[in-house]
C-alpha cells in the first residue's frame, strides 16, 4: 500500500507553512543577528525532524495544526542549533552546501548564533506546555553528552564500537526520537504508541547517522565536504570495522585512520582506500539490519496513511546516498 496523495499533498502544505515559520524564528535585535542566524536556516536541509513530528502528528485525528507547527520548530530550531555547534567543534567549513558560520565569521558567532536559536526553540516549546519542556530538555542533554563523548572517545575498558553506537544513539537518536514523540503527543497518542514512536525514532536516528557516516566517505554531494570525518579522526563505523580487524593489506589505511589527516593528498588517498574496502558494505549491512529494527517498532501503531508514510521513510534513508 501506497501514502495517499492527498495525506502526502497535506503534509508537504503543513511543512511549507513550517518553514515560514522557521524563516521568522530567526529574526534577531539586529540585522546582523538575523542574518547570521538565518544563515544556516535558509541554506536549506531536509527538514527531516519536522517531517517526523508532522507524519507522527496524523497518526490520529484532531490535532491542532498550530501545535504541530510549533512541535516542528522546536525540533529543527534545536537541531540547526546544534549543527552551529557541531561545524565548530568538527571544524567544518561547509554546511547544507553553504559555508558554516564559523567559517563565514568565526567561532564565537557561530557559538552564540547556535545558542540564540535554542533560546528560541525553548521559548516557542514553552507554549506547548511543561511535558514538552521537559522531554526537549532531557533530549538536548542527551545530544550534547553525546557530543561531549564523541570528542572524549571511549575510555579505558569501553569498546570502541559500542562506545560509538551509544555517541551515535545520544547525539542523533536523541532528537528523531523526541520529533516522533512530540509528533505522537500532539494527537492524543495513548502512552504504548507514543514508546513505539520514541523506540521508532531512536533506532531510525542511529540509522540516519550511520548511512551519514557512510555518504560521508562514499559521496561527493553532500552538501558537506567529503571525508571530513576522516579528516578529524571522527570514528564511524566503517572505520571502526577496519580497525577492528587484522587484516596485514589493511595496514596503510589503518595506519591513516590512527588520527587527524590534514594532507589533501593523504585524505585522498584514505578516501580511495575506504571506498573500495569491504567494511563499507559491512557498515551498510548494519544499516538496512536496523532499518528493520526501526519498522518492527511501528507494529503497535493505527493502521493508515501516516504508518505507512513512516515506513517508506525508513526504505528512504537506507537507501539515500546523498
Ligand atoms: C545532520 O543532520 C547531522 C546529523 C545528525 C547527521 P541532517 O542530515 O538531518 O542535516 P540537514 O538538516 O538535512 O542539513
Ligand atoms: C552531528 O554529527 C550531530 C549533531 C549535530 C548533534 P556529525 O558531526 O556527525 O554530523 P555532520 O556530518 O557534521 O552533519
Ligand atoms: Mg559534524
Ligand atoms: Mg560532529
Amino acid at each position: 500500500m501506497g501514502v495517499d496523495e492527498t495525506f502526502a499533498l497535506s503534509v508537504g502544505d503543513r511543512l511549507r507553512s513550517i518553514e515560514d515559520r522557521l524563516t521568522d524564528s530567526a529574526f534577531g535585535q539586529t540585522p546582523f543577528v538575523t542574518e547570521a542566524a538565518s544563515h544556516i536556516i535558509n541554506a536549506g536541509g531536509k527538514r527531516f525532524r519536522p517531517l517526523l513530528v508532522v507524519l507522527g502528528s496524523r497518526l490520529y485525528p484532531g490535532a491542532d495544526p498550530d501545535a504541530v507547527e510549533r512541535a516542528a520548530l522546536v525540533v529543527e530550531l534545536t537541531h540547526v542549533a546544534s549543527l552551529y555547534h557541531d561545524d565548530v567543534m568538527d571544524e567544518a567549513d561547509l554546511r547544507r552546501g553553504a559555508e558554516s558560520a564559523n567559517h563565514r565569521w568565526d567561532n564565537s558567532v557561530a557559538i552564540m548564533v547556535g545558542d540564540f536559536l535554542f533560546a528560541r526553540a525553548s521559548s516557542i516549546v514553552a507554549t506547548l506546555g511543561v511535558d514538552y519542556v521537559a522531554l526537549q530538555a532531557d533530549t538536548f542533554a542527551r545530544l550534547v553528552q553525546g557530543q561531549i563523548a564523541e570528542t572524549r572517545g571511549p575510555q579505558a575498558g569501553d569498546d570502541p564500537v559500542a562506545h560509538y553506537l551509544r555517541v551515535v544513539a545520544d547525539k542523533t537518536g536523541s532528537l528523531i526520537a523526541t520529533s516522533a514523540v512530540f509528533g505522537g503527543m500532539v494527537c492524543g497518542a495513548p502512552t504504548e504508541v507514543l514508546r513505539a514512536l520514541a523506540a521508532f525514532g531512536e533506532e531510525l536516528g542511529v540509522v540516519f547517522q550511520l548511512s551519514d557516516d557512510i555518504i560521508d566517505i562514499a559521496s561527493d554531494s553532500t552538501g558537506k565536504t567529503p571525508g571530513t570525518d576522516l579528516r578529524e579522526g571522527v570514528p564511524t563505523l566503517p572505520t571502526l570495522l577496519v580497525k577492528a580487524g587484522h587484516d596485514p593489506a589493511d595496514a596503510r589505511l589503518r595506519q591513516l585512520l590512527s588520527g587527524q589527516i590534514a594532507d589533501p593528498d593523504v585524505l585522498a588517498e584514505a578516501l580511495g582506500l575506504m571506498r573500495a574496502h569491504p567494511a563499507l558494505a559491512a557498515a551498510r549491512a548494519e544499516v538496512e539490519r536496523r532499518a528493520h529494527l526501526a519498522k518492527d517498532h511501528l507494529a503497535v501503531l493505527p493502521e493508515g496513511d501516516a504508518r505507512e508514510a513512516l515506513l517508506e521513510l525508513c526504505d528512504r534513508i537506507v537507501s539515500r546516498t546523498t
